[in-house]
């Protein structure tokens, strides 16, 4: 069913879509999720919505995150923050999946609920499962009062501002920034130590002028979109901190362009997709300047060979040598926030790809804003 959004209090102005509004705003949006929250003294974040003093947060010994789509997605991305920087095993799950195997729900995992509009069902039942059996459960929820911010024990609010767009692009960014904060608060009532926190915490300070800085890039963007939107089908690679983003951008692609778009993990090119690479099949490669840059060049020499197509989002400083690609390029921040300013140029190629093909981006077909019946 659709959710319908009241729209009234907040159009599209001279924006052609919501989308693109709601794209455009992240600097803005992305601010309001950190504000008040971060503490430059102790490299740390403050989030009193989760009811959780120091000692439950140090009881936490795993953390599990539920959330559907592109929730889910951005869960892969705050669990790789959360065991970055907590050090706590962490993973993230289809919540639509979750109570359908009987989970074993553990006192001392703290389960993360994460939405947007706080009205998917299969969100909200995988919440009811765990505090059923017990289990502490608290939310990353965009709309306040919704199902499932009340039926959490606690949790962070993400202040993204009515999202009306299908697909969601700056609930996102916040839930990813909100995922960023949880980390910090729980990294530094363990090891995390204080320059650390600090160098975490500067770099969300930075984030939304680099965002800015990305969507500043836009125009350059457009091309290769079209480029992409002629495709029939395209893949999306990244490895570690890149592979929900590529999860991430291969979503958004297929939800509004409509073309078949499917993520895969760079390192598993040999095991098997390498097959479909031929000069009709692009590939978006997710290429930061990390420890992975080396071995993520190999994969794009595999992909060169074989007369694939390649745009690579990457950093200034990652030489391609002789790779034919086309390169985009986003700021650098710390290497563990990498993931959102890699995931920015995305939603722009795949808000361009759609609008070249003449397609409905706000109300993509077959799909609604939220999901509320099984
Ligand atoms: C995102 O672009 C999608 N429209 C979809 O995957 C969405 O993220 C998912 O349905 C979850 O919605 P929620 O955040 O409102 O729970």
């Amino acid at each position: 069913t659709q959710v319908d959004v009241d729209a009234s209090a907040y159009d599209a102005g001279e924006h052609e879509s919501y989308m693109r509004k709601e794209i455009l705003e992240q600097p803005t949006t992305a601010q309001a999720v950190l504000r008040g929250r971060l503490d430059d003294r102790f490299g740390t974040a403050h989030l009193g919505g989760l009811d959780m003093d120091a000692r439950d947060l140090r009881a936490v010994r795993r953390v599990k995150i539920l959330g559907c789509g592109s929730a889910y997605y951005v869960g892969q991305m705050g669990a790789g923050l959360i065991e970055e920087l907590a050090r706590i095993p962490a993973d993230a799950e289809a919540a639509s999946e979750f109570r359908y195997r009987d989970p074993v729900i553990e006192p001392d995992t703290l389960y993360v609920a994460v939405s947007q509009s706080g009205e998917t069902i299969d969100t909200l039942l995988a919440v009811q499962e765990v505090r059923r059996k017990g289990g502490r459960c608290v939310g990353l929820v965009n709309v306040v009062g919704s199902a499932i911010a009340r039926e959490c024990d606690g949790g962070i609010y993400l202040h993204a501002g009515p999202e009306v767009a299908v697909a969601s692009t700056k609930a996102l960014t916040n839930m990813f920034l909100g995922f960023a904060l949880l980390a910090l608060q729980l990294g530094r009532v363990r090891d995390l130590s204080i320059a650390d926190g600090k160098r975490l915490v500067a770099g969300l300070e930075r984030l939304p002028a680099q965002i800015e800085e990305v969507l500043a890039t836009e125009s350059e963007l457009v091309e290769v979109a079209h480029v992409l939107a002629e495709a029939q089908s395209l893949f999306f690679i990244g490895r570690v901190r890149g592979f929900p983003v590529a999860r991430e951008g291969a979503q958004k692609f297929k939800e509004i362009s409509y073309r078949h778009a499917e993520a895969y993990q760079t390192s598993e090119l040999k095991h098997g997709p390498l097959a479909l690479i031929d000069p009709d099949v692009p590939t978006v490669a997710l290429v930061p300047s990390d420890e992975l840059t080396e071995r993520n060049l190999g994969a794009l020499h595999e992909i060169a060979a074989r007369s694939g197509p390649l745009v690579v989002v990457t950093h200034a400083d990652v030489d391609l040598g002789g790779i034919d690609a086309r390169r985009v390029v986003v700021p650098r921040n710390e290497p563990e926030l990498d993931p959102i300013l890699l995931t920015i140029p995305l939603q722009l190629l795949a808000y361009h790809a759609a609008q070249h093909l003449g397609l409905d981006i706000d109300k993509p077909r077959n799909l609604a804003k939220s999901v509320t019946v099984e």
